[in-house]
Parts: structure tokens; C-alpha cells; sequence
């Protein structure tokens, strides 16, 4: 928190917003769907590709005030297993992005602390986007900050199939307990906690199949905002909304926002 508050004007209004924060209660871990790109585009008469090029300064944004806020996590949904339906050449324009982005942000991640990982099935990604991505999961492995999870080829429902596989072939091979903790530890998230703050932009009131089972007690918030206009101000708004729910997890009692 200290490390966002220095880099603000004081008085600015995302210092003000930063300042209403409390630091002890913040989300351990967001997960945001990245949506509303192409719609960005369109109100501009520009090409979908546009809204992605412009997503990416969203991108840069929010990963480094989440490293400035010393959250332990922060996963972005930036291609679905059902995204390979698109046009050819809007996918292709995305690994190109995700490889611009990738070399240009390393000295980003590696000034803020920043461990960057990709979840999702990453044997079916071109060989050189996944060998980049390799590259700099090698070389920021060493970092303690912001542990930032790409969802790549990402589905909930085939994340779940293959921890039920891990989970299988080593029941086969020895006794192993099935509860709800083996099954968490087989995730692409093993180790993580789960997501506390799920934000999606562009008002689609639904999850797409991310984070299915990590997203069980979740707080939600939806907004309007295309992913593009997404700014600190709105994910610093969206911080303070989590704050004022009531976290029951199934119970009475109001367990707040959990302290840190
Ligand atoms: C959803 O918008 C967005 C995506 C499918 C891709 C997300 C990609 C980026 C934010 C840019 C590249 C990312 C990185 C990490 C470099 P949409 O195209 O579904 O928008 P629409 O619903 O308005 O058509």
C-alpha cells in the first residue's frame, strides 16, 4: 500500500481513493475476465484487434497497482479454451500482443518483485509463444512480490478434469485421500489462495468457466466499463466495494473481509 500511496500526487483522486483503503483487509487474490475489447473497438469504428492493443495499457495497469498494493495474487482471463473460435487472425494478433507484452513488461515484473505464471493447457499454444512465456516464468521464479497468473487456453471445466486425472492415476498408484484440499492442491492454483475479489468489465453478468471451483465464495463485481477504459481509479473503487461486503461463507455471522 505504502508503495502506491508514494507514487500518487497528494490530493489526486486515486490517492484519495488509495488512502480509504484498509490495509489489513485487503483481497488476498483478484481474478478479473478481461472483457468487452472488441465492443471498445466498434464504438470507435476501429478494427477488434484495436480494443486488444488497447486492453494491453489496461493490462500494465492494473498488474503494477496490484504489485503496489502487495497482493499476494492477481490472475487475468486473457484466452479461453473457447477462444480458438475467433477468426484466425484475431488469434494470432493476440499471441503477437502477448509476446509484446511479455518482453516489454520483464524489466516491469522484475523491478516490482512480480513471479508471473501461466494457467491454463499450455501444450496447445504455438511453440513460441509458449516458449516465451517459459522464458519468463524461468526468470522471474526467484521473485516474492505479486504472484501474476496468465489464464492461457484457460477453462474451469478442463482445469477440473485434469486435477480429477492427477488425482486418479495417483490413487492408482497409491492410497490418496479425495477431499475438497487434494483437489484444490491439483489446480493450476495450488498454493494460491482463492480468489477473494472477482471483477468482470463490460456488464456480462457471468463467470465463462474461469476459476470455477476457486471461485466458490468469491465476491463479485460487474461493471459497465469496457476492458480498455478500465482504469487504477475504477480497480482501486472496486477494491473499496469488496471492503463493504459481508463475507459469511455459508454462516450467519458477517466474517467482513478477512483480515491479512
Ligand atoms: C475479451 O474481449 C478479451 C479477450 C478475449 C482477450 C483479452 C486480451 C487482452 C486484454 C490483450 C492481450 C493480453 C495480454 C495479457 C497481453 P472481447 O474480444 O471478447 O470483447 P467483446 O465481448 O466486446 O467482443
Amino acid at each position: 500500500m505504502q508503495r502506491l500511496l508514494s507514487e500518487l500526487a497528494v490530493g489526486e483522486k486515486d490517492y484519495k481513493l488509495a488512502r480509504a483503503i484498509d490495509p489489513a483487509r485487503l483481497p488476498a487474490h483478484i481474478a478479473i475476465i478481461m472483457d468487452g475489447n472488441g465492443r471498445w473497438a466498434k464504438n470507435r469504428h476501429l478494427p477488434r484487434v484495436s480494443g486488444h492493443r488497447a486492453g494491453v495499457t489496461s493490462v500494465r495497469t492494473t498488474v503494477t497497482t496490484c504489485a503496489q498494493l502487495d497482493l499476494e495474487a492477481l490472475t487475468l482471463y486473457a484466452f479461453s479454451v473457447e477462444n480458438w473460435k475467433r477468426p484466425k487472425s484475431e488469434v494470432e494478433t493476440l499471441w503477437r500482443l502477448l509476446r509484446v507484452y511479455l518482453r516489454a513488461e520483464l524489466p516491469t515484473m522484475m523491478k516490482h518483485g512480480i513471479r508471473f505464471a501461466a494457467i491454463g493447457r499450455l501444450d496447445a499454444l504455438p511453440p513460441i509463444v509458449r516458449a516465451e512465456l517459459d522464458d519468463v516464468i524461468q526468470k522471474t521464479q526467484k521473485n516474492h512480490g505479486l504472484r501474476l497468473n496468465l489464464a492461457i487456453n484457460y477453462g474451469g471445466r478442463a482445469e477440473i478434469v485434469d486435477a480429477v486425472k492427477a488425482l486418479t492415476e495417483e490413487a492408482r498408484l497409491g492410497s490418496v485421500e479425495i477431499d475438497e484440499a487434494a483437489i484444490s492442491a491439483r489446480l493450476y492454483t495450488a498454493g494460491l489462495p482463492d480468489p477473494d475479489l472477482l471483477i468482470r468489465t463490460s456488464g456480462e453478468m457471468r463467470v465463462s468457466n474461469f476459476l470455477l471451483w476457486q471461485i466458490a465464495y468469491a465476491e463479485l463485481y460487474v461493471t459497465h466499463t469496457l476492458w480498455p477504459d478500465f482504469t487504477r481509479t475504477e480497480l482501486l473503487e472496486a477494491i473499496l466495494d469488496y471492503q463493504r461486503r459481508d463475507r459469511r461463507f455459508g454462516g450467519l455471522e458477517p466474517a467482513s473481509v478477512r483480515a491479512r
